[in-house]
């Protein structure tokens, strides 16, 4: 079984790590990181409580949500994690949703919390890192962060929405994203119809 380290972190859209974190672990194992804001958002926003005192009660909760044992979950404060190290091998790395904050110590190398040293080592292992960064509007440092990222072959996912699929309910949207970034690193999934083509003069053929 493939195995990816998932992280989130405190942006806003929680709702988009969850969902993916869903999928993944249907065709994965997955190491799941919440930075301690990630946690908070995520109960603000969604309403999880996903807290707890030990990584233990918290990976009880996620596997219970997500109905699958193949998440194993680890504090950001927990360096040694075995995703801290290179020698434990994963296919790749995935923040959802990516602050600007981590942003900022991923594209410094400055890996001070588990999940900026998994990010550090997911690079220099040369493994997949995609990372989905959200904040509005962007100022320049977060710009040549991401670009200085993308330039080391870092993929950047934002959870932007598409209309061409007709999204009818918040749901749908979510489910775009998470399929999109799901797409970029190669996981197969069926969260939405895809664009097959129109032809000229004919309506939407989707
Ligand atoms: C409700 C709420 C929403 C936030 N949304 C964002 C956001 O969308 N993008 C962002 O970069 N920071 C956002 N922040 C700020 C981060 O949570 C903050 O910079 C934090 O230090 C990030 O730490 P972390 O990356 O370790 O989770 C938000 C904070 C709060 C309280």
């Amino acid at each position: 079984m493939k195995r990816y380290v998932l992280a989130m972190t405190g942006a806003s859209g929680t709702v988009f790590g969850v969902r993916v974190l869903r999928e993944l672990v249907k065709v994965s194992e997955v190491h799941l990181i919440m930075s301690s804001q990630s946690l908070s958002i995520l109960r603000d926003e969604t309403g999880l409580d996903w807290t707890g005192n030990t990584e233990t009660e918290i990976q009880d909760k996620v596997r219970k949500h997500v109905s699958s044992e193949n998440v194993f979950y680890w504090s950001e404060h927990n360096l040694n994690a075995p995703v801290s190290s290179g020698s434990f091998r994963t296919e790749g790395m995935l923040v959802v949703p990516c602050s600007m904050k981590t942003l900022a110590g991923i594209a410094c190398g400055y890996a001070n919390t588990l999940i900026e040293r998994a990010a550090d080592v997911t690079l220099k292992e040369g493994r997949v890192l995609l990372l989905s960064p959200r904040e509005m509007p962007m100022n320049a440092m977060h710009l040549e962060n991401m670009l200085k990222l993308a330039r080391l072959g870092v993929k950047i996912a934002p959870p932007v929405p598409a209309f061409y699929h007709k999204p009818q309910s918040l749901d749908d949207m979510v489910d775009f994203i998470a399929g999109k970034i799901l797409d970029a690193i190669g996981i197969e999934h069926e969260l939405f119809r895809r664009w097959k083509g129109k032809h000229a003069g004919n309506e939407s053929s989707l």
